[in-house]
C-alpha cells in the first residue's frame, strides 16, 4: 500500500527554457501539475501527499523568481481553497512561514485552520523548509524539555520524531523526484530513512497520471525489508 507520497517537484525552469519561455512560466505550469496530482491521489488511494515547494536554500534565487513563487502560492490558495475543501483536503505547512509576507502568512493560516478537520487527503506543503533546520529545531525542543526536568535517557526515536513538523504524519512510502537528478536536497531527512526513491527525467510540469502510474508500479514491485531479510 502506498499511503504517503512525497515529491520533489524539480525541472520547472528547464521545462520553460526548453520552450523559450521565462522560468516563471515553468513554475506556473508546475502549479497545474500539482493540482492534477492532488486530484489523482484519491484514485490511487494515497492519503498523504507531501510536496517540496520552497526550500530554505531557495532564498538564494533572484528576487523576481522568489516573488513569482510566492505569488503562485497566493493564487493557488485564492483559486483552489474552495475546491480543496470540497475534495476533503487538509492543508498543512512544513517549515517556518515567519519570514513570508504578512498577507501570504494570513492566507496560509486561514487555509490550514479551515481545512483542519478534513481527512480525505493530507496535503503537506514544505515551504521555507530545510531538513537540517527541522532536525535542529527538534533537538532544540527536546533540549527545552530537558531543562524543564525530563530525563533524556527516557526518550525514544518517537520523541524526536514527534517534535518534527511531520510529528503526527506517517513516514513517506515513496519519494518521487522529477527533473532527472537523484539528490535528496535537504528534504525530509529523518522521515525518509526507509522510503523508496523513484526518479524520472520528466520535468515537473509534465508530470501526470502516466508518470504517477509508472512510479506506483515500480513501488509495488519493490520489496521493503526494513533491514530484515
Ligand atoms: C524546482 O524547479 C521547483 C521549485 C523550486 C518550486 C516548486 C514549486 C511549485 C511547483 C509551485 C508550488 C506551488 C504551490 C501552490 C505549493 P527548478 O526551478 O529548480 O527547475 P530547474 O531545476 O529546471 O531550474
Amino acid at each position: 500500500m502506498l499511503t504517503h507520497l512525497a515529491v520533489i517537484m524539480d525541472g520547472n525552469g528547464r521545462w520553460a527554457q526548453r520552450r523559450g519561455l521565462p522560468r516563471a512560466m515553468g513554475h506556473r505550469e508546475g502549479v497545474e501539475a500539482l493540482r492534477r496530482l492532488v486530484r489523482l491521489c484519491p484514485k490511487y488511494e494515497i492519503r498523504y501527499l507531501t510536496v517540496y515547494a520552497f526550500s530554505t536554500e531557495n532564498w538564494k534565487r533572484p528576487e523576481a523568481e522568489i516573488q513569482t513563487l510566492m505569488l503562485l502560492i497566493h493564487e493557488f490558495l485564492d483559486r483552489e481553497l474552495i475546491v480543496l475543501k470540497e475534495q476533503g483536503v487538509r492543508i498543512r505547512i512544513l517549515g517556518d512561514i515567519g519570514p513570508l509576507q504578512p498577507a501570504l502568512r494570513e492566507k496560509i493560516k486561514n487555509a490550514v485552520s479551515t481545512t483542519a478537520g478534513l481527512e480525505k487527503l493530507h496535503l503537506s506543503v514544505a515551504l521555507n523548509y530545510g531538513g537540517r533546520q527541522e532536525l535542529l529545531r527538534s533537538a532544540k525542543a527536546l533540549a527545552k524539555r530537558a531543562l524543564k526536568g525530563e530525563n533524556p535517557d527516557d526518550w525514544r526515536e518517537e520523541d524526536f520524531a514527534g517534535e518534527l513538523y511531520t510529528g503526527d504524519l506517517p513516514e513517506p512510502d515513496l519519494l518521487i523526484r522529477t527533473g532527472g537528478d537523484t539528490r535528496i536536497s535537504n528534504f525530509l531527512l529523518w522521515q525518509i530513512a526507509y522510503t523508496e526513491f523513484w526518479s524520472t527525467e520528466t520535468y515537473w510540469p509534465d508530470f501526470g497520471e502516466k508518470e504517477l502510474a509508472e512510479a506506483m508500479t515500480a513501488f509495488t514491485n519493490r520489496q521493503r525489508r526494513y533491514g530484515g531479510v
